[in-house]
């Protein structure tokens, strides 16, 4: 990307806040300001990074001054923070860590545990079920110990729940713990942080009955027992159409009636899911910052102590894990490929100041 354009774009971006001499900078043909959500929104907005992307000026340019949260999208976790026999490998969330807090961003982390992430050394643990807790529970302790004063919060397991059926998932964790582990992982990450808030983060809960029944039950389960749970995070990959924006409110009031903070976590809008575009059109566009307006709009509508946070699951379109994960072209996010702002932008900031 030409270098003056880049530098625009990172003014542009910083539109509060940029300084005078440089927003002179001549401005490339069809540019125009616009606000950082930062600047703007009543509770944390979040992106997904790598932090092998803040390298690029342009990149991290707009990560740092539209947004004030980051989630690491891989690098913190299981898989990522321990090699196959269980060393630890620190530099890369060290390195985004350190990115976060020089530009006053918040950290979630994410994710303790997760079935798709089960690195070697535990998937074929050798010694008894209660070395593996031990194992689990030490790796637990040492990871949120060592971002105590960074993380604010913590994805203590992911996607814990199958598909239709709700059981909970057979994984190693599963099988090994016995079928209460998910109450000894948030006992284990509160023991190790007393402050920091402790979140099950899952998809489908929207639209899977049979999940979200599973779900609110552990929830009722671990809070009858004072286990504690701050929140949950309702993984926000959904189409132009679907799910209904009612089902979404229903299941944000559900959390609200048990006290938890909300986090829109992961939040994409596919506008390509029957695969008939091979660009994005201007009514797919339009379609999709409707969408984005509605569901921002009804966070926004929830009591302020529940807002917990909005993450958007990468930055750029051609950046987004959906195309690998769909196959198909897509064009989720709130940037496109020129770092520039969709028209899903505009609808996140009129949601997001009152003028939608
Ligand atoms: C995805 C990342 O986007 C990819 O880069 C990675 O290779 C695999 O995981 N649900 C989650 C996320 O909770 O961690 C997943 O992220 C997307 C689905």
């Amino acid at each position: 990307m030409h270098l003056k354009y880049s530098f625009f774009i990172l003014c542009a971006a910083f539109m509060v806040g940029c300084n005078e001499s440089a927003v002179t900078e001549e401005s490339p043909e069809g540019t125009q300001p616009y606000t950082a959500l930062r600047s703007v929104a009543p509770f944390p907005v979040g992106v997904a990074v790598q932090s092998g992307r803040l390298g690029a000026a342009v990149h991290s340019g707009v990560v740092r001054t539209v947004f004030n949260s980051v989630t690491a999208e891989y690098e913190m976790k299981m898989q990522h923070l321990t090699d196959a026999s269980g060393n630890f490998i620190w530099s890369p969330a060290d390195a985004l860590i350190a990115f976060a807090k020089e530009h006053d961003m918040q950290i979630h982390g994410h994710t303790l545990v997760w079935h798709q992430s089960t690195p070697a050394w535990l998937a074929n643990f050798g010694g008894t079920d209660a070395e593996f807790e031990d194992a689990v529970r030490d790796y637990i302790t040492t990871v949120v110990t060592r971002y105590k004063e960074d993380v604010v919060s913590w994805d203590v397991i992911n996607e814990a729940f199958e598909d239709g059926t709700g059981a909970l998932r057979n994984s190693v964790f599963r099988r090994r713990m016995g079928p209460d582990y998910i109450a000894r992982l948030f006992q284990y990450t509160r023991a190790a942080d007393p402050d920091v808030l402790l979140f099950y983060n899952d998809y489908g809960t929207i639209w899977d009955a049979a999940k979200r029944d599973s779900m609110f039950a552990m929830v009722d389960d671990l809070q009858s027992r004072g286990i504690p749970i701050d929140g949950i995070g309702l993984q926000m990959h959904i189409t132009h159409t679907f799910p209904a924006l009612q089902n979404i409110v229903e299941v944000m009031d559900a959390m609200v009636q048990r006290g938890l903070k909300i986090h829109i976590s992961e939040m994409d809008v596919r506008v390509n899911p029957e695969g008939d575009l091979l660009v994005l059109t201007d009514a797919r566009s339009q379609l999709q910052k409707k969408r984005v307006s509605e569901i921002a709009a009804a966070f926004m509508d929830l009591p302020e102590e529940y807002r917990f946070a909005i993450t958007w699951w990468g930055l750029r379109d051609p950046e987004s894990w959906l195309i690998d994960f769909w196959g198909n072209p897509e064009w989720g996010l709130l940037f496109n490929a020129e770092y520039q702002p969709k028209p899903a932008y505009e609808g996140f900031l009129e949601a997001l100041t009152g003028r939608g």
